[in-house]
């Protein structure tokens, strides 16, 4: 499997966003790519990343009220409990855990990007376009 940013099919246009996506998926390849001394760092770095992103993208979803965001919380907090999961393992001698981890959430961010963040993509441009340019003060 070719863990890349692929333009057509991950891009969301929604600027900041995809910026961070694509710092997720590049973490997510450093990750399964990892030699056993460097997993527990590339995890870690994944996890903050995500630790950050997550938190972000809650804020936009409150700021833009976006419909159903539980279940979207909900597998934030799914993907979270993996890569804690993971480092447990790591921590307990388990070598290979992280790159597992990695190669299983390619495809995991992969739907996520499609579903999820797509729908937030969609209602952060649709208050954006409610809000429009503005009329600029007269006088
Ligand atoms: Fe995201
Ligand atoms: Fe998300």
């Amino acid at each position: 499997m070719q863990m890349e940013w692929d333009f057509t099919r991950h891009a969301l246009l929604a600027g900041a966003m995809d910026d961070a996506h694509q710092v997720s998926i590049r973490l997510i390849r450093r990750l399964a790519l990892a030699a056993d001394a460097d997993e527990p760092l590339c995890l870690e770095q994944l996890l903050l990343h995500c630790e950050e992103h997550f938190m972000q993208e809650k804020a936009w979803m409150d700021d833009s009220a976006m419909p159903l965001s539980e279940r979207h919380l909900r597998d934030h907090a799914a993907i979270h409990a993996m890569l804690i999961n993971a480092r447990d393992e790591l921590r307990a001698g388990k070598a290979g855990a992280g790159r597992k981890l990695g190669t299983e959430l390619f495809a995991l961010f992969d739907r996520h990007f499609a579903t999820y963040d797509a729908a937030l993509a969609l209602c952060m441009l649709q208050k954006r376009h409610a809000a429009g340019p503005g009329i600029p003060a007269v006088g």
